[in-house]
């Protein structure tokens, strides 16, 4: 019986232990949970959404309040085309958060950067750059662009000094995605070094339709990449991610050709996630019905959720002028029409609500859009259950060694 610990993730000549925890924003993937993964030998990621609210957190510095003073003016319009970022401010907390986290990194493993295209920023281009730009000269070991088309993110950083020797990987949910992602980037005459693929299964923003997204399975599109890559003669690990929630569901795909799996959702419970703890216990005692795959996203892409998220009909003031990380190259965001239509039906109103929408950026940042894989419903069986009803939580690396070394579908439980 194998164990994921006799197969290795080859990058050239460096070998890894072929778990990659996958990226989860809004710091849901923090840099304790990516170090503790790159310390035991594996791939671990940080998440490049929203970094100037990040840093303001954790590096005590004020770019969201000084970003609210230069638009306090516009607050009550509509209109949010005058928001825009200072680059300058991107630029620094991405290097502060990069380049502190991989100052502290230890062991084996890799730490990578999971970026988000759909942060449009009311900039997307000139954002994306900055944001790609300072995480390699931040010295991050890899970058995971986030499912989206990015079909021009490579060349945006091809002048780089670490262009060629970063490592950068896209995620796709279908062979078509990869298709046209390798067709528009063979200029750049730079090969990804890893494919993700993630099936719908996963947490997020997933890159399947809202109605049909339970008509595909992650093995068979990872097949018809590995069946892509071997007709076209290409040697580039693929990683098979969502849902995969075992040691021996990884085995699974590494036994029929993938080079290491992408997990994530059984780091939602651990110590090292960002999410407070109240929320790791909501994780923890959902039930499979208590999960959902909606559209409240303003990025238009289905997003899964507990549906009890308090973002959920929540119907808060667009936050644009601190935030503002999804207004598109117009200073558009969905959210702001759905919040306009329900104050022009109640004027009268001291609380609206709105339910097609939701201000994902706010809720993000504040740990109130519980976003979450399928198998959220199994963590309950992956920990100890205290007398007053409430769940222990795990440490990253005792999911990882769980994850590295079990067998026959089982999952250790901690030491009480
Ligand atoms: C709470 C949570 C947040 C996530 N956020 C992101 C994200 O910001 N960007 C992204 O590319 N993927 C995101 N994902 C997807 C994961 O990186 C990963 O590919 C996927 O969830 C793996 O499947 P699993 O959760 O079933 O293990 C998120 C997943 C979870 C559970």
């Amino acid at each position: 019986m194998k164990r994921v610990d006799d197969f290795r993730l080859k990058f050239g000549k460096r070998e890894l232990v072929p778990i990659m925890i996958g990226g989860m924003g809004v710091d849901i993937s923090t840099a304790e949970l990516a170090l503790e993964a790159a310390r035991l030998g594996g791939v671990g990621h940080i998440s490049d959404a929203m970094l100037p609210t990040v840093s303001d957190r954790r590096y005590e510095t004020d770019f969201v309040k000084t970003k609210l003073l230069q638009y306090k003016y516009n607050i009550d319009n509509s209109d949010k085309a005058d928001v825009k970022f200072d680059l300058g401010h991107i630029a620094e907390s991405t290097r502060l958060h990069v380049s502190k986290t991989m100052e502290a990194k230890r062991g084996s493993g890799m730490v990578f950067i999971n970026c988000m295209e759909k942060l449009t920023m009311n900039a997307p281009k000139e954002t994306l750059k900055v944001r790609l730009w300072e995480a390699l000269s931040g010295g991050i070991d890899g970058v995971t662009l986030a499912a989206g088309l990015h079909l021009g993110s490579f060349a945006l950083i091809e002048e780089h000094p670490r262009f060629r020797d970063v490592k950068l990987g896209i995620i796709v949910s279908s062979l078509r995605a990869l298709q046209l992602f390798l067709r528009k980037n063979a200029r750049t005459n730079r090969l990804p070094d890893y494919i993700v693929v993630e099936g719908p299964l996963a947490g997020g923003h997933l890159g399947f339709g809202l109605d049909d997204w339970m008509k595909y399975d992650l093995r068979t599109i990872t097949n018809e990449i590995h069946q892509y890559l071997r007709d076209e003669k290409l040697d580039i690990p693929v990683i098979p991610a969502g849902g995969i929630f075992t040691g021996s569901d990884a085995v699974g795909f590494l036994e029929e050709g993938a080079s290491a799996v992408q997990v994530a959702t059984r780091f939602t419970v651990s110590k090292e996630c960002g999410l407070p703890e109240d929320v790791q216990q909501e994780y923890f005692k959902a039930s499979e019905s208590d999960i959902e795959v909606n559209a409240t996203s303003p990025t238009g892409y289905p997003m899964r959720m507990l549906k009890n998220s308090p973002s959920i009909g929540s119907g808060i003031r667009p936050g644009c002028e601190s935030y503002g990380y999804l207004l598109d190259s117009t200073g558009h965001c969905d959210y702001i029409d759905a919040y306009n239509r329900e104050v022009a039906l109640h004027p009268d109103a001291k609380k609206i609500q709105v339910f097609d929408k939701t201000c994902l950026c706010t809720h993000m940042r504040n740990f109130k859009c519980w976003t979450c894989g399928h198998y959220t419903y199994r963590l309950k069986d992956t920990s100890r259950k205290a007398a007053d009803g409430s769940y222990q939580l795990l440490t990253a690396e005792h999911i990882f060694k769980d994850y590295q070394f079990s067998t026959d579908n089982k999952i250790a439980l901690p030491d009480a």
